[in-house]
């Protein structure tokens, strides 16, 4: 069952009912100034930072769910009807509903009674606000008297202690009003230099700022008080719960239409000239005033609209592929592309299921989500790996989390998750590919952001891999420390008290359990490490990282190999994971797909071997597991693995992080067929026709599909931020269909589908555009290469001459 349709050609998901099965939700703003809106218009803003710089409140876990956002009501004057033309909060039946999810925008329309309603709401580039422009249409033939009001809920910028700090909070809120502008300037008497605006281009009936005034005694906002009553109360929020309410009247006339524009922004002042006139409590607005001019202005909103289409056609345009396959087009052409973006933007903050309060960036995910963004802008993937390093720990480990607006390490989750540091080698490697911009090898960074422990940015790679080898336990694979890739995989925990966080109790010493993912990955960051140290012509350091992937790689043959797939780990009694010898727990994803991605097995068999057993025991209909058979009950030596039911997040639910992996693998034993059907299985918009039971937005990745154990098989959750986005853009776009950026130049190896026909790919790279067709003539995956009319041996297009424009590719497979 659908809830809507993609509209490829504008680029957007068209939702048409309200009634989704869970919010749907949208990311406005890719900078600085981020919300989060869902097709009801629920959601909130914040300034770089979800937890420190919150702007508007929002319940999470609610009843309804989604509960709370950028609300507008229409009222009609003559009669005492209202409703919500976006269906939340009222849930007043609308005659039409529409919502568009577009790339940074969304856009609400509706219909009731003849009045049309439209909302456009989107961050223009390069400001600090966002936009709602408001269209309404009388349709019938007699005119219409209504008033439309406004409403959001301030936040008091820390969302953590916003919602926990009652004895305090419900006494600081401060606001000012001006004309057509309400100021949120709680703490600005004091520490803070930033207030925030919510700005209306009409003349204003009416306005309030204190949410319980607006609402009435023990109601809420599906039925605010001010406006079953259409009148606003003037209020001025001093204390308990400030918010913004504008009461705009609006005439139409038969067929008549108006505009109205509210902006709600986020400004800062200078330190030392927040008051105007100076020594007052008044903010001075000299800074915002210009801004909320421009913007109340239809023109310029609408040339600022223009202008962000325009920069994510620029954007997308970057990679365009045509296969004969609908939904892999539409999500590398828009909808994983876009992904990857707010995942970069986010890492784990901001979503519906998460709540921006308790994970800053991850170190190990931002690394990751830089792999699926670095072709759009590569220099901001060049500041965000320098931001990361810089938190770097002496040892080589990592700060397993950095808070955005700090950009300083999180102590509260600290280190120890052993695989963290690797994935700054592969994120770096992805960067030196797209770019070719190895001067950022020379850059000086610090480590732990400590002023005079400044070293190049190459020796924090090799401290990366020295980590690892610096922690090897009793079989010689890398020890697993807190956690590995699998965050719940917690073998050195052993908590048996309510409450404590799996990720940062360790009962244990930490020098007996063992990972054989992170030798894997070990394998894969050395491999890279090799490509880097060799273009740099430090032979020595080629030499020293192959030769300890190699005996690494001796390792995993000797201890990590189960006879017909690779073990996964060992536990602090010594004891294998993922095993035969097990009893839940025998086989698990996440080494089948980084060993062989690494090239384990690729010439003893063991690659093929290790793949079907995946399709064997972990491939489904929705996805592959992660492990089967999924743990039954808590083992205290595992972690918080077992924590879960079967069938859901780690607990053998379907990581569709994790799922590209195998198909990069399955490419690497040229298998395109499988690796095409995995891919297809988890692809959100393949799935748009179970969105009954897919339930999450089809548009986009969740972390998790509910795995074969679980009560509802097939059930997504935890949508957006995850790093199933990057992976699967890479699966597809750099393995599946082969374009991949290489040290020297573009590669292109597709193992692609034997059904296909070809596809074509249209690729920017350092400046040059491809233009590559590929067709196939057999069913193999073997490549002959013609650039530009001349056949070039092996896979990779060298880099043309300077000041070459575009750069014709012909591909035949046979
Ligand atoms: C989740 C993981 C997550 C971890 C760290 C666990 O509860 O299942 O997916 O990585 O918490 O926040
Ligand atoms: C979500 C975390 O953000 C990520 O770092 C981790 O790898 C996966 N969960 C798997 O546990």
């Amino acid at each position: 069952m659908r809830y809507g349709y993609f509209d490829d050609s504008s680029r957007e998901y068209v939702i048409t009912r309200p009634d989704t099965p869970l919010p749907w939700i949208n990311y406005l703003g890719c900078e600085d100034y981020f919300g989060l809106i869902s097709n009801t218009a629920g959601g909130y803003s914040f300034y770089k930072d979800a937890r420190l710089r919150r702007l508007t409140r929002y319940r999470y876990n609610n009843a309804p769910l989604d509960m709370g956002g950028r609300y507008l009501y229409l009222y009609d004057n003559a009669s005492g009807k209202y409703w919500s033309p976006s269906w939340m909060p009222t849930r007043v039946k609308l005659d039409e509903y529409e919502c568009r999810h577009g790339q940074g925008y969304t856009i609400i329309t509706s219909k009731l009674n003849g009045i049309k309603f439209s909302a456009r709401y989107f961050v223009p580039l390069g400001e600090s606000l966002e936009i709602w422009q408001v269209t309404l249409t009388n349709e019938n033939t007699s005119p219409a008297d209504l008033s439309l009001f406004s409403s959001i809920e301030f936040c008091l910028w820390d969302a953590n202690d916003d919602a926990t700090n009652f004895q305090r909070n419900y006494s600081i809120a401060q606001v000012e009003i001006v004309d057509e502008v309400i100021y949120h300037k709680s703490e600005y008497r004091e520490r803070r230099d930033h207030f925030a605006y919510f700005a209306c281009s009409e003349k204003l009936a009416g306005f309030d700022t204190a949410r319980e005034d607006f609402l009435g005694p023990y109601r809420g906002w599906d039925a605010p008080l001010a406006v079953e009553e259409g009148k606003s109360r003037n209020s001025e929020a001093l204390g308990w719960q400030p918010m913004g309410s504008h009461h705009v009247k609006v005439q139409l006339k038969a067929g008549e239409q108006k505009q109205v524009i509210f902006l709600l922004g986020y400004q800062e002042n200078p330190k030392d000239d927040k008051f105007d006139p100076p020594g007052s409590q008044v903010i001075n607005k000299k800074t915002d005033k210009p801004i909320i001019a421009k913007y109340l202005k239809p023109e310029n909103a609408d040339k600022a609209f223009n202008t962000l289409r325009e920069y994510w056609t620029m954007l997308l345009d970057k990679v365009q592929v045509t296969t004969p396959d609908e939904h892999t087009n539409r999500m590398v052409n828009i909808w994983n592309a876009y992904q990857c973006m707010v995942t970069f933007n986010m890492s784990r903050s901001a979503s519906y299921f998460e709540s921006g309060i308790g994970r800053g960036m991850g170190f190990r995910d931002s690394t990751q989500d830089l792999l699926g963004f670095v072709h759009m802008i590569p220099e901001r993937a060049r500041e965000r790996i320098l931001d990361i390093s810089a938190t770097q720990l002496k040892n080589g480990g990592a700060f397993h989390q950095y808070q955005p607006l700090t950009k300083r390490g999180n102590n509260d989750v600290g280190s120890g998750f052993n695989d963290d540091p690797l994935w700054l080698v592969l994120a770096v490697s992805a960067y030196l590919r797209e770019s070719g911009d190895w001067s950022i090898l020379d850059e000086q960074v610090q480590y732990e952001n400590e002023a005079g422990t400044e070293s190049p940015l190459y020796e924090h790679l090799q401290r990366a891999l020295q980590y690892t080898l610096d922690r090897l336990g009793p079989n010689n694979l890398p020890l697993i420390g807190r956690a590995d890739w699998n965050d719940c995989l917690n073998l050195n925990c052993f908590s048996d008290t309510p409450g404590q966080s799996f990720q940062t109790t360790t009962s244990k010493d930490g020098t007996v359990a063992e990972s054989v993912f992170i030798a894997g990955l070990f394998v894969l960051a050395c491999e890279e490490m090799a490509g880097i140290a060799e273009h740099c012509s430090d032979q020595a350091e080629v030499d020293r990282v192959q030769k300890s992937a190699a005996e690494m790689e001796k390792t995993v043959w000797a201890a990590g190999w189960d006879g017909e797939w690779f073990r996964r780990a060992y536990d602090d009694y010594g004891h294998a994971l993922g095993s035969k010898e097990n009893v839940e727990g025998q086989i698990f994803i996440e080494p089948q797909g980084i060993c062989v991605m690494a090239g384990l097995g690729a010439e003893n068999g063991n690659a093929v071997k290790a793949l079907d057993s995946v399709a064997e025991h972990l491939a489904t209909p929705h996805g592959i597991v992660l492990h089967q058979p999924g743990f039954t009950k808590y083992y205290l030596h595992l972690g918080e693995i077992s924590s879960y039911p079967a069938g859901y997040k780690e607990n053998a639910g379907v990581f569709c992080h994790n799922n590209p992996w195998i198909m990069i693998a399955e490419t690497v034993v040229r298998r395109g067929d499988k690796a095409f059907d995995y891919y297809t299985r988890t692809n959100p918009s393949a799935r748009e026709g179970i969105s009954e039971v897919h339930k999450c937005e089809p548009y986009v990745y969740a972390q998790m599909i509910a795995g074969k154990d679980a009560v509802k098989p097939g059930e997504a959750k935890n949508s957006w931020l995850t790093g199933a986005a990057a992976w699967n853009y890479v699966a597809i776009t750099q393995h599946i269909l082969g374009i991949r950026p290489a040290f020297e130049g573009l590669e292109v190896k597709p193992v692609f589908s034997s059904r296909w026909d070809g596809f074509e790919v249209t690729r920017n790279f350092r400046g040059v555009r491809y233009e590559i067709s590929v067709k196939r003539e057999g069913p193999e995956n073997n490549v002959s290469l013609e650039v530009d009319g001349k056949s070039v041996p092996g896979t990779v297009i060298p880099l043309p001459a300077a000041n070459t424009k575009t750069v014709k590719v012909k591909v035949v497979v046979r």
